[in-house]
């Protein structure tokens, strides 16, 4: 049985430089919309995570014709391609944005079902009702769904919010359809999320007629088709705020470095503009910070307070005097890492949707486990300030999106090892 896990020594301070690595969820968007045209298309500051090879193998495994031209640059053909996604998509929620280009391409799907999260329901209503709109009949079978168009793919009105928020994988694919719709189309609710943008703008490299970027009402003019591009993938803001967290934790003069600040400005601003994060052009100057008390965080759709970072501050929060209280809107079931940080001999009690953290508490090390990718992040900070050695299990969720995490750490002095039996 394959056994991965990192081992961590806690330690007292970290400095350096932490380069900060294309965005995982922005390159998922990019490389489905790379289905659209028959044309080539490079992408370029591609992460190299497990996520975006489960993702490149889909594709292969639609006709793409892949070529990676150096560590981090890919580039795309979807010549000829069907729409029957592989069974082990199942297994990755991501694989949902395929199906929006082909819809686009007039190009049927049959799309797996992706089972069980960590984070609670995750529907899909969103994205059905939107394939719906745009004319595809949908036919819902208990693992996997169909498309079925006979007539046209035409431009619609869609409403892309749906109970706790507008969905970010849900906008990206009604895009990705109503951009080579017959007619024009009205995505309303939109998601405006940083990776959003970036599909946007890849959009319009590609010759897409899209206005309203930027705001949650998209107007989309459907075209023919679109054309090959080259296109940069943004840095990775969630990882950016995982590096912000361990500086704040542990930093002496640690730089984090190929940040969009602007992608960081609801998490930076529970900081209140602390003197221990400088500012630089893409770069964040750290240092560890003493003077904070309690703070409280909710989290909801951008522009608010981001749910994949919600796990990496609460740790901060274990160190901090007093009553912090955090509530996650978008995945009210996102707290599992909780009983793992208490574990360790933090103090958190967990209701439905929040939990209230009592500080300061000293950690401990142990043996926890990564419950979901963020989660996992949250575990190696820990690691990272806890006393003696933790050792951080089913890190293959960590994998997933973090580039060589235990390297990046190792660099700024983290005591981290990555074993395993892999042969
Ligand atoms: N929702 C519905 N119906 C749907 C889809 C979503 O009601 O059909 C609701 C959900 O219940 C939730 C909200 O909309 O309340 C957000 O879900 P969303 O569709 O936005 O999530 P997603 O697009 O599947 C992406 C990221 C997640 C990130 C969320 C929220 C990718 C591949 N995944 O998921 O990233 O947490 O947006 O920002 O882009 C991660 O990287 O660790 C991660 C989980």
């Amino acid at each position: 049985m394959l056994s991965e896990y990192y081992r961590i020594h806690g330690c007292n301070s970290v400095s350096g430089q932490l380069n900060v690595s294309g965005s995982k969820n922005a390159c998922l968007q990019v490389l489905a919309a790379t289905l659209l045209t028959r044309d080539a298309c490079v992408i370029h500051n591609i992460p190299n995570l497990t996520d975006i090879s489960f993702m490149l193998s889909i594709m292969k495994h639609l006709g793409v014709e892949i070529e990676q031209l150096d560590a981090n640059s890919w580039k795309l053909s979807a010549v000829n391609i069907h729409g029957n996604i592989h069974d082990f998509a199942r297994n990755f929620r991501a694989s949902l944005c395929l199906a929006g280009p082909l819809l686009g391409r007039k190009i049927n799907f049959h799309l797996p079902l992706p089972g069980g999260c960590n984070l609670g329901e995750r529907p899909i209503d969103i994205h059905i009702k939107a394939f719906q709109s745009f004319g595809a009949e949908i036919h819902c079978y208990e693992h996997y769904i169909e498309s079925d168009v006979t007539q046209v793919v035409h431009g619609a009105n869609v409403n892309l919010t749906g109970v706790r928020g507008a969905s970010v994988t849900g906008t990206a694919n009604a895009l990705m359809t109503a951009v080579l719709a017959c007619g024009s189309s009205i995505l309303t609710g939109c998601a405006r999320d940083p990776e959003v943008l970036d599909l946007c703008n890849m959009l319009l490299k590609m010759g897409a007629k899209i206005s309203g970027i930027g705001t949650d009402t998209l107007y989309v003019d459907g075209q023919k088709e679109l054309h090959g591009v080259e296109f940069y993938v943004q840095p990775d803001r969630i990882e950016a705020g995982t590096f912000v967290i361990l500086g704040l934790l542990l930093g002496k003069d640690l730089y984090v470095n190929n940040v969009n600040i602007d992608h960081l400005q609801s998490f930076l601003k529970v900081f209140n503009n602390t003197s221990s994060i400088e500012l630089l052009n893409n770069s964040l100057l750290i240092n560890k910070d003493t003077s904070f008390k309690n703070i409280n965080i909710t989290t909801g759709p951008h522009p608010d307070f981001p749910t994949d970072l919600q796990s990496q501050t609460a740790v901060l929060l274990s160190q901090l005097p007093g009553v912090s209280f955090v509530e996650d809107r978008v995945f009210p079931d996102r707290f599992v890492y909780a009983d793992e940080l208490i574990k360790m001999g933090a103090h958190i009690d967990k209701t439905r949707g929040k939990i209230t953290i009592t500080g300061r508490s000293e950690l401990i090390g142990r043996y926890v486990s990564a419950s979901d990718l963020r989660a996992g992040a949250a575990m190696v900070l820990a690691g990272c300030i806890a006393r003696g050695e933790t050792v951080v299990n089913s890190i293959y969720h960590i994998l997933r999106g973090y580039e060589h995490l235990d390297k990046k750490l190792q660099n700024v002095g983290v005591d981290i090892e990555y074993i395993s039996n892999r042969k």
